[in-house]
């Protein structure tokens, strides 16, 4: 099956408000919980938290809580796809922005004609 990519703006909208559907998004993963909501059992944790997160990326308090495999299992059925690439943890971004300095450092460098007598320059 083709994945479903969502932007932040779109899983914000999913704030389980006014009739609207309960989404969350753990380690880029978006889920539709608004039928685990529904179910007689309530989420062991409580319900009123997992709605706190409604519309939300809330990835460290989800593993803050120490999730068992178990729940992980269980929380699979309710994925409905993936945050998309712009959207996603800074982590990518940064490297990016790294590399971007890096390569400036680099021209910089270059730009020096008279690297022998020139302190600044290696
Ligand atoms: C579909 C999504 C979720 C499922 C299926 C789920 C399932 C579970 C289950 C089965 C437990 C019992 C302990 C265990 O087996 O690990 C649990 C506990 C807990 N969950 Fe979730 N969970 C979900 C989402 C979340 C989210 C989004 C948060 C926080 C924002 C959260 C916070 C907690 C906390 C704090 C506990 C611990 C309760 C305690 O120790 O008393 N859960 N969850």
């Amino acid at each position: 099956m083709e994945t479903k990519f969502y932007s932040l703006e779109e899983v914000a909208k999913n704030d389980g408000k006014g009739g609207n559907r309960t989404w969350i998004v753990v380690k880029d993963s978006v889920y539709d919980v608004t039928d685990y909501l529904q179910q007689e059992e309530e989420h062991p944790g409580g319900n009123e938290l997992i709605i706190e997160w409604a519309g939300k990326e809330c990835t460290r308090p989800f593993d803050d809580a120490g999730h068992s495999s178990e729940a992980k299992k269980e929380m699979k059925q309710y994925k409905i796809g993936e945050l998309r690439e712009e959207d996603r943890k800074q982590k990518q971004q940064k490297k990016s922005g790294d590399a971007a300095a890096q390569a400036k450092n680099k021209e910089n460098r270059r730009s020096c004609c008279s690297y022998l007598t020139c302190g600044l320059c290696d």
